[in-house]
Parts: C-alpha cells; sequence; structure tokens
C-alpha cells in the first residue's frame, strides 16, 4: 500500500510542485483532493517552466494517472485553457480523470468572489477570485453542480434556473458583481460542450484510487495550498474554503484515514504569505522586499508580491502536529545564502506571556512578537546543482546547523533538500519513497 502525501505546512507556495513532480516519477496515480485554480504550482522541467493550476502534476509524466478528486472544485472554462496549453507542448491528458462527484466552479462564482471582496471594504481577504470560496459555499448549501450532472440535463437546467434566481437576488447587494442573465440555451450549449470535451474523463475516482491502492500501486497525494490556510486549522477567516491538512485527503479523494501511509510536509525554508491575514514573522519595508526578490516571490496565480519573513516554528509544529508528517523537504534553502545572520522563530510573545503553541485567535496574533533563535548564516552556494550531487555532507555547515534545528525541533526528519528550482537541485536522503 504504498501511498503518499504531499502537504504545504505553510501558507502555500512551498514550492510543493517541484516535490510532487519530483516524486511523481515513479508514482502510478497523482490525485488533487481539494482547492482549485486558486493553486498554482510551477515546475521545472527539461528546461521549461510549466504553471498548473488544477491539472496534478503527474500529467507532466504523459501517461501517468493524474486525478481530479472529488474534493476539488473545477472551473472547466480555465481547464480548457491549461489543457491545450500543455498539449500544443506535446503533453498527452489520456491519463486525467475527473471524479464524477467534483463540485464546478461557475462563472459567477468568479464574479461573486470579486464583489464579495468589494462588499468586505477594508477588511478584504486577499483571495485569487476564482470563485473558489463562492463555489464551496454552494457545495455546502446544497446548490452547487457536480461534474457528474453534466450528464443529467433536465436536472441541471432545473438547477440552473434556481441558481441563475438565487444569484440574481443576492448580486442586487453586490453593484460589483454584475447581473445574472443567462438564457437555457446558452446552458445547454455549455453543457454539451463540456460533455464533449470532459465526457471521456469522468469516473467514480474513488473507486479508481481505492483499486489502486488495492493493487500496490503507487499513489501520491498532491496537496494544494498550505495548512495555515485550512478553514478549521488556519489563520481564520484569512484561510482559503477547503480542508488543506491530510486529513482532507479522506473526504477528498473518498480514501480511508488507514490508507495514508506517509505524509511529506514541504516547508519553505523562510515564511511567505500572499494576500491579507496576520503573519507573525513578517519582514516589512526593505527587508520583505529583499527576500521577495532574491526568492522570486510573486503568485503563480495572481502574479501578486508575497508577503516574507522568516521561518515561523510555532506554525510548523502546529501543522506537524495536525498532518502527522513522516518527513519534511525543506525548500528554497539556497535563497537564504548571504544572510551573516539568520533568525527562526521559536515562540511568541502575547501580552506579556511566552507561548509554543499556535492561538486560534485572530486579535492574539495581531499582537503577537516573534521570539527568534539568532542562527550564522552560510555564504551563497554557486553551483546549486554540483552542490546537490555531492550531497548533504557538502552543504555549508551552517546550513546544516539550520536544518538540524528544525529537524529536532520538530522531530521530523528532512529527507529532502532543495537547493534550487530544477530537479537536479535537490538532495534526497531517503530515496526509497515507495517500499
Ligand atoms: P481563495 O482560495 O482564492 O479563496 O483565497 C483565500 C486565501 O488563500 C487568500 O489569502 C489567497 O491568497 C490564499 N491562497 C489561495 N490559494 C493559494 C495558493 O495556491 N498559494 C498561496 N496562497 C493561496
Amino acid at each position: 500500500m504504498p501511498t503518499l502525501a504531499i502537504i504545504g505546512a505553510q501558507w502555500g507556495d512551498e514550492g510543493k510542485g517541484k516535490i510532487t513532480d519530483y516524486l511523481a516519477e515513479d508514482a502510478d496515480l497523482v490525485v488533487r483532493f481539494q482547492g482549485g485554480n486558486n493553486a498554482g504550482h510551477t515546475i521545472k522541467t527539461g528546461g521549461e517552466v510549466f504553471k498548473l493550476h488544477l491539472l496534478p502534476s503527474g500529467i507532466l509524466h504523459n501517461g501517468r494517472l493524474s486525478v481530479i478528486g472529488n474534493g476539488v472544485v473545477v472551473n472547466f472554462a480555465d481547464l480548457v485553457e491549461e489543457m491545450e496549453q500543455l498539449t500544443s507542448a506535446g503533453y498527452c491528458m489520456d491519463g486525467l480523470r475527473i471524479s464524477d462527484r467534483a463540485h464546478l466552479v461557475m462563472n459567477y462564482h468568479k464574479r461573486q468572489d470579486a464583489a464579495e471582496e468589494a462588499y468586505r471594504g477594508a477588511k478584504t481577504v486577499g483571495t485569487t477570485k476564482k470563485g473558489i470560496g463562492p463555489a464551496y459555499q454552494d457545495k455546502v448549501a446544497r446548490n452547487g453542480f457536480r461534474v457528474g450532472d453534466i450528464f443529467e440535463e433536465e436536472l441541471f437546467m432545473e438547477r440552473t434556473r434556481y441558481n441563475l434566481r438565487l444569484k440574481k437576488d443576492l448580486f442586487k447587494i453586490m453593484p460589483d458583481a454584475g447581473t445574472c442573465e443567462c438564457t437555457d440555451e446558452t446552458f445547454r450549449k455549455k453543457m454539451e460542450d463540456w460533455r464533449s470535451r470532459f465526457g471521456k474523463y469522468v469516473c467514480d475516482t474513488s473507486v479508481l484510487i481505492n483499486d489502486a491502492i488495492d493493487g500496490g500501486k503507487n499513489i501520491l497525494f498532491e496537496g494544494a495550498q498550505g495548512v495555515m490556510l485550512d478553514t478549521d486549522h488556519g489563520t481564520y477567516p484569512y484561510v482559503t474554503s477547503s480542508n488543506t491538512v491530510a486529513g482532507g485527503i479522506c473526504a477528498g479523494a473518498g480514501v480511508a484515514p488507514n490508507k495514508i501511509e506517509k505524509v511529506l510536509g514541504c516547508l519553505k525554508a523562510y515564511t511567505t504569505r500572499v494576500g491579507d491575514g496576520p503573519f507573525v514573522t513578517e519582514l516589512h519595508g526593505e527587508n520583505g522586499k529583499y527576500l521577495m526578490e532574491k526568492g522570486g516571490e510573486y503568485g503563480t496565480t495572481t502574479g501578486r508580491g508575497r508577503r516574507c519573513g522568516w521561518l515561523d516554528l510555532v506554525a510548523a509544529e502546529h501543522s506537524a502536529r495536525l498532518c502527522g508528517f513522516t518527513s519534511l523537504a525543506i525548500m528554497k534553502l539556497d535563497v537564504l545564502g548571504g544572510y551573516r545572520k539568520i533568525n527562526v522563530c521559536t515562540g511568541y510573545k502575547i501580552d506579556g506571556h511566552i507561548v509554543d503553541r499556535f492561538p486560534a485567535s485572530i486579535a492574539k496574533l495581531q499582537r503577537a512578537e516573534p521570539v527568534y533563535e539568532e542562527m550564522d548564516g552560510w555564504d551563497d552556494l554557486g553551483s546549486a546543482e554540483k552542490m546537490a550531487k555531492k550531497g548533504f555532507d557538502a552543504l555549508p555547515e551552517n546550513m546544516r546547523s539550520y536544518i538540524r534545528f528544525i529537524e529536532d525541533r520538530l522531530r521530523i526528519p528532512a529527507d529532502i533538500i532543495s537547493i534550487g528550482p530544477g530537479r537536479s537541485e535537490t538532495i534526497d536522503r531517503r530515496k526509497d519513497w515507495w517500499s
């Protein structure tokens, strides 16, 4: 039963795309289980850079089964674009499978997302405006469309009429949303188009995945965003609308908890977050800008500059506990090269008390001051590829101390060390991921 999950341990953008692509090489199935095309996984392969949003990273390994699970919300119009971009680069879509239970993101969800943000005034969440929140709202409110519904035209049309009426009323109080007019004919045409484009990929993916598990295949679960953006466990309300924790796999892929064997936590050597919300270790002004430029910290989906700061082990411990990480992949260590001193946050000072557990209260987080451990830095690495070939022991001594500090604190081995965006700039200390 070789199953392995890759989960972001921070606020997303930890480099999960690179690691998923790396481990997908030996996977038989790669499965997305939550989120939608708010995600952006940048993968550098064969000298080319790809930005995947909805398609599982396995799609870059031609023929690999790449599953969009039931917990994902799917925007068909955007998926068409993503698929066309890859097919024109020579990749084939034969391995794609889409759950008949996954929910659809409609055009009105996108407009609702933008309008809700405008309605919030100064208290925005800073969403990607891809309609993800509204699509999940409709799912929970039992108004959503599921992928399998496109084969049931009359049921779909009945729900369409109801939803359009509902949105029309809602949009009256949200002037930025525009109107919600659409004829039956337009929707019928849309459905026909979706059936002809996607029909062949749609199936019960829970059955597919579980059969593959029972057959001893290698299954990789590809998390999107990060634990700190989880609806329940993240910095609510500054979160995404799905369960990004490892437990999200059970509901979002239709897999029992005892079938999830290994959980790899992806942890960037420093912290970033896009959008609004508390960020205790944030570096402001020139210091933050320096890290943003050095790390190329711009959103894959929105192009927004990411807020940057020091590594926060209080948040990382929260993630590790929630997900049961069995290994860590420490990412972008090369970016910290050149700092004389590096800070790592090991506690928060809140109202005069030192705490080492991540608090639920946003107000407390906003008052929290980071408690830092100062560590010695290391020089810029030069050729990361050569360094990676030489292995862990050839890394600068202070970088190794930094890694050991994280391992000791979290009590999890750092099995992957990433010192550059390419596959060859990776040190894999485990290698036998599927045994
Ligand atoms: P939404 O998922 O578009 O609703 O956005 C909610 C919050 O999650 C915002 O702060 C976004 O910036 C953040 N977010 C969503 N997807 C990602 C991602 O893939 N990486 C990092 N942040 C994300």
